[in-house]
C-alpha cells in the first residue's frame, strides 16, 4: 500500500482499542523472566559451548603475532578465532571499524580473539592465556585537540553539513543583544541493561543466529556480507531485547564471533559480549563542542541565529548531527550551521537515542536561556515569540537546488506543529509563573531551588514496512512482521492495531517479531518504529479485510468488523467462518511517498524541570519533571508514556552524570563498567509526569500517528541546565553538571 495522500477516516478511528492505555502483552513473559532473550535460549540449543571476547590492549597499530598455544591447551577449550584463522571476512556498510581486528587494530578493545570452550569459566580462564604482541602507534584522542583539523563530513543525517541563510555575520554583528557561547557535552555510552549477546548455530551452510538486535533485515544482510555467505543462509531472531538505544541498529562483534566460533568448533556457541567490554567494543554517543550564537532586537525576535558543531570519529565515520533542531525550531532571518568532523582513534562513534538532537538540544536550548536572561524576557514567551509554521532552513545544500532550478530554501510547512501549546499548557501545569527570573532566590533550608525549561523537537521519519497476518478457523489471528521490540512496547501496539482493524478483542492477537524469516519491517530506530510498524500492520489488515469480505460474499466496501464479526448488507457472520481449513493470509506493505517531502514531519515538546542545589555541597537533586509533547496520534498512552518517562531518566543522566572518560594519552574510556559509568538510579528520579496534547497527523501516517522514544530525550538535560542556573546563578556550559563544576 502506497500512502501517498493524507488518511482520511479508517478503521483505526474507532480508537476501540488503540488509543487506549493497554498493558503489555509481553509483561507477564517479562516480568515472570521467561521472555526469551539470546543468551537464554535454552529451549533451541540444550548445550551450547562459551565464548569469550578478548579485547585489544591498544588503541591503535598492529598485531605482531598472537600466541596461542598455551591457550589452546586449557582445559575445554574448542576454538579459538583470530583474523588469521578465520578466513576472508567481508567489510559491511554500517560498521566503521572491521569487528574482528587484525593484523591493524584501529580501537581499543576490538575483538583480537574469540575463545571458545565447554564452560563460560574455561573460556574465561583461556582467554588469560592468549598472548598478543602488540605494535602500538600514537593515535588521536582529544577531540579538542584535534578540532582545529576537522573537516565537513560528506552530509548529517542526508543532509548539508554547513546551511547558511541570509547574512548571519553582518546580522550577528549589528544586533542589540546577542549570546555567543560555547558548550561541550561528552562521549557517552548506551549502557542498557542486557550486552550484546547472540547464539549461534550451524546447519551444514545454514545458520541461525539468536541475537540482540534492532534491525533485522540490516543485522541479517551485514552478517551475510561479512561472512561472504548469501543472504539468505542467515536467519536472525531476536524477539526481546533488552535495550538497544542505538548500540544495537548495526551487526556487532558478538554476532560475527558467535558464528565464527560455532562454526570452527563445530558446535553452537553463544557469546555475551562482557560488561567491560562494550563501552569500547561497541558504539558510543560522541563527544561535542558547539558554539551556538543566537540575536535578536529588545522585542525578543530572533534576527540571527548560528550554530556550529564539532564532534570526532574513527576515519570513514560519521559527525554528530547537533545542529539539526537548529535548522527548524526558531525563526529568524538570518542563519548558518556548520558541522566539523574529526578524524579520532577513539572506538566508533555512532547513533545513540535522538542522535545529533539530543547533544544539540543540550546547547542550543540553554543559549535560548542565556538569551532570555539577556532581553529580560520569560523564556517560555521567548520561544513562542519565535515560533515558526514554516521549517526556516530545508537543511539541503544551497547549490544542489540551484541546479536543479528550484529555489534554494523552499519553506515547506510542518505538517504540525504544536509547540506553542506544547510550551502553554506546560508553563501552566508545571505552575511556571511561580518562578522567579531572578537566579538563586528561593532557599529551602540549605537546598537552593530553582526551575527550568526548554522546548523539545525531534524528526519524525518513516520507513517502509511489511507484515503478513492470518487468521484461522478459532478466529485467532496472528501477525508476523520482523520488527522488533527492543522494550518500547511494539508487541502491545500492532496487536492493538491489528485488534482495531479485524474487530477482534486483543486476546485474539497473536503477535510474533523479530525473525528474518517474517516480512521486512521498519525495524526500531530513530523513531521512526512505532507509526511506520504499525502502518505496516494496518496494510497487511486492510488487504485480509478484503479476503474475508470476498471469502463471505460481502462487499469489501462496506463490510464492518466489529466484536468478532462481519456485518454487510444485511448478512452478518463471524469472522472466523471466514477461514476454512486453510487459514486465510495476507501479507502488505507501507510505502511512504512524497507527503513527507512536501511537508515537514515532526514531533514537539516542552520540558519542565525544579531542581534542589545544596548550598554547601552543590548535590543537585532533581525535585519534579514534566513533559509535554505533541507526536501525533498516540497509539497506547501508557508504553508512550513508558517511552517519555524513560528518555527523560536518560536525560537526566546526560545532564548530571553520564560521561565516558578519555584517557587522551592511551585512547580509551577508562570508566567502562557499570561502576564508573554512571546513570540515573530510582533515587535520582523524582514524581515525573508527561502529558500528550490531543494531536492527529493524516500527513504521516494511516495511524496519524508519530514516533515519541526520542523526542522524550530532547531537552531534558537543557531543562536541568537552566533549572539550575535559576538556583544557583552558576551557568554550566560543560556536561555532565557535576558538583565540582558548580562549587
Ligand atoms: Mo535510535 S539511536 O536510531 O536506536
Amino acid at each position: 500500500m502506497k500512502f501517498d495522500t493524507p488518511a482520511t477516516l479508517n478503521p483505526i478511528d474507532q480508537l476501540k482499542t488503540i488509543g487506549q492505555p493497554m498493558n503489555r502483552i509481553d509483561g507477564l513473559l517479562k516480568t515472570t523472566g521467561t521472555a526469551p532473550y539470546a543468551y537464554e535460549r535454552h529451549d533451541v540449543v540444550q548445550h551450547p559451548a562459551y565464548g569469550y571476547v578478548v579485547g585489544s590492549a591498544i588503541a591503535k597499530g598492529r598485531i605482531r603475532s598472537i600466541g596461542l598455544a598455551q591457550a589452546s591447551r586449557a582445559p575445554g577449550v574448542l576454538a579459538i578465532v583470530t583474523a588469521q584463522n578465520a578466513g576472508k571476512l567481508g567489510q559491511g556498510k554500517m560498521n566503521t571499524a572491521p569487528l574482528l581486528a587484525g593484523p591493524q587494530v584501529a580501537h581499543y578493545h576490538q575483538a583480537v580473539a574469540l575463545v571458545v570452550a565447554e564452560t563460560f569459566e574455561q573460556a574465561r580462564a583461556a582467554a588469560q592465556l592468549v598472548r598478543v604482541d602488540y605494535e602500538p602507534v600514537a593515535g588521536a584522542y582529544d577531540l579538542a585537540k584535534a578540532k582545529d583539523s576537522a573537516v565537513p563530513p560528506d552530509s548529517i543525517n542526508g543532509d548539508a553539513p554547513d546551511t547558511a541563510i541570509g547574512d548571519f555575520e553582518g546580522a550577528f554583528a549589528s544586533a542589540a543583544v546577542k549570546v555567543d557561547a560555547t558548550y561541550t557535552t561528552p562521549d557517552q555510552s548506551h549502557a542498557m541493561m542486557e550486552p550484546h549477546a547472540t547464539l549461534a548455530a550451524w546447519k551444514g551452510d545454514q545458520l541461525t543466529v539468536w541475537t540482540s538486535n534492532q534491525m533485522i533485515a540490516w543485522g541479517q544482510g551485514e552478517l551475510a556480507k561479512t561472512l561472504g555467505i548469501p543472504k539468505d543462509k542467515v536467519r536472525l531472531v531476536s524477539p526481546f531485547i533488552g535495550g538497544g538505544f542505538g548500540g544495537k541498529l548495526f551487526l556487532r562483534a558478538d554476532a560475527l564471533l558467535a558464528a565464527l566460533g560455532a562454526r570452527a568448533a563445530g558446535r553452537p556457541v553463544k557469546v555475551a559480549l562482557q560488561r567491560p567490554l562494550m563501552a569500547n567494543n561497541t558504539t558510543h554517543r560522541p563527544a561535542t563542542i558547539q558554539r551556538v550564537r543566537i540575536a535578536a532586537g529588545q522585542d525578543g525576535r530572533i534576527t540571527a541565529i548560528g550554530h556550529e558543531s564539532w564532534s570526532g570519529d574513527q576515519p570513514g565515520g560519521s559527525a554528530d548531527g547537533a545542529v539539526d533542531q537548529t535548522r527548524r525550531m526558531y525563526a529568524g532571518t538570518h542563519r548558518m550551521t556548520a558541522t566539523r568532523l574529526a578524524v579520532l582513534d577513539l572506538p566508533e562513534a555512532n547513533a545513540m537515542r535522538a542522535p545529533g538532537e539530543a547533544t544539540g538540544h543540550m546547547a542550543l536550548e540553554v543559549a535560548m536561556d542565556e538569551l532570555a536572561e539577556k532581553l529580560g524576557i520569560d523564556p517560555v514567551e521567548l520561544r513562542i515569540r519565535n515560533d515558526t509554521q514554516v521549517v526556516p532552513d530545508s537543511g539541503k545544500k544551497p547549490q544542489a537546488k540551484a541546479k536543479e532550478g528550484t529555489p534554494a530554501q523552499e519553506h515547506k510547512p510542518f505538517s504540525r506543529r504544536e509547540f506553542v501549546q506544547c510550551l502553554r499548557t506546560g508553563a501552566e501545569r508545571f505552575g511556571w509563573s511561580q518562578r522567579n527570573p531572578q537566579p538563586a532566590q528561593r532557599r529551602e533550608g540549605r537546598w537552593l531551588i530553582g526551575l527550568g525549561m526548554a522546548g523539545a523537537y525531534r524528526g519524525a521519519p518513516v520507513m517502509k514496512s511489511a507484515a503478513r497476518v492470518r487468521l484461522d478457523r478459532r478466529g485467532m489471528l496472528t501477525v508476523e512482521t520482523d520488527m522488533t521490540d527492543i522494550g518500547t512496547g511494539s508487541y502491545t501496539i500492532i496487536a492493538q492495531t491489528a485488534a482495531e482493524m479485524l474487530g477482534l478483542p486483543l486476546q485474539q492477537v497473536r503477535v510474533r517479531l523479530g525473525d528474518s524469516g517474517f516480512p521486512v519491517s521498519a525495524g526500531s530506530g530513530g523513531q521512526w518504529g512505532a507509526a511506520s510498524a504499525t502502518s505496516g500492520v494496518y496494510a497487511a489488515c486492510v488487504k485480509l479485510r478484503e479476503a474475508v469480505a470476498r471469502k463471505l460474499g460481502m462487499d469489501p466496501a462496506t463490510a464492518e468488523f466489529s466484536d468478532g464479526h462481519v456485518q454487510a448488507g444485511g448478512k452478518r457472520r463471524a469472522l472466523a467462518s471466514a477461514a476454512g481449513d486453510a487459514d486465510l493470509t495476507a501479507e502488505d506493505a507501507i510505502e511512504f511517498g512524497v507527503l513527507d517531502k512536501k511537508m515537514q514531519q515532526s514531533t514537539f515538546g516542552a520540558h519542565f524541570v525544579e531542581v534542589a542545589v545544596d548550598a554547601f555541597t552543590a548535590e543537585v537533586r532533581v525535585c519534579r519533571m514534566l513533559a509535554v509533547c505533541a507526536a501525533g496520534r498516540i497509539l497506547n498512552p501508557k508504553t508512550a508514556r513508558s517511552q517519555v518517562i524513560g528518555a527523560m531518566t536518560m536525560g537526566v543522566g546526560a545532564a548530571l552524570m553520564e560521561e565516558l572518560a578519555v584517557d587522551t594519552r592511551l585512547g580509551y574510556f577508562v570508566n567502562h563498567d557499570l561502576a564508573g559509568y554512571e546513570v540515573p538510579v530510582h533515587a535520582d528520579i523524582p514524581h515525573q509526569e508527561v502529558i500528550f496534547l490531543d494531536e492527529v497527523d493524516p500527513m504521516a501516517s494511516p495511524m496519524k500517528a508519530k514516533g515519541v522514544g526520542e523526542l522524550g530525550i530532547c531537552g531534558v538535560s537543557a531543562a536541568i541546565a537552566n533549572a539550575i542556573h535559576n538556583a544557583t546563578g552558576v551557568r554550566v556550559r560543560d556536561y555532565p553538571i557535576t558538583l565540582d563544576k558548580l562549587l
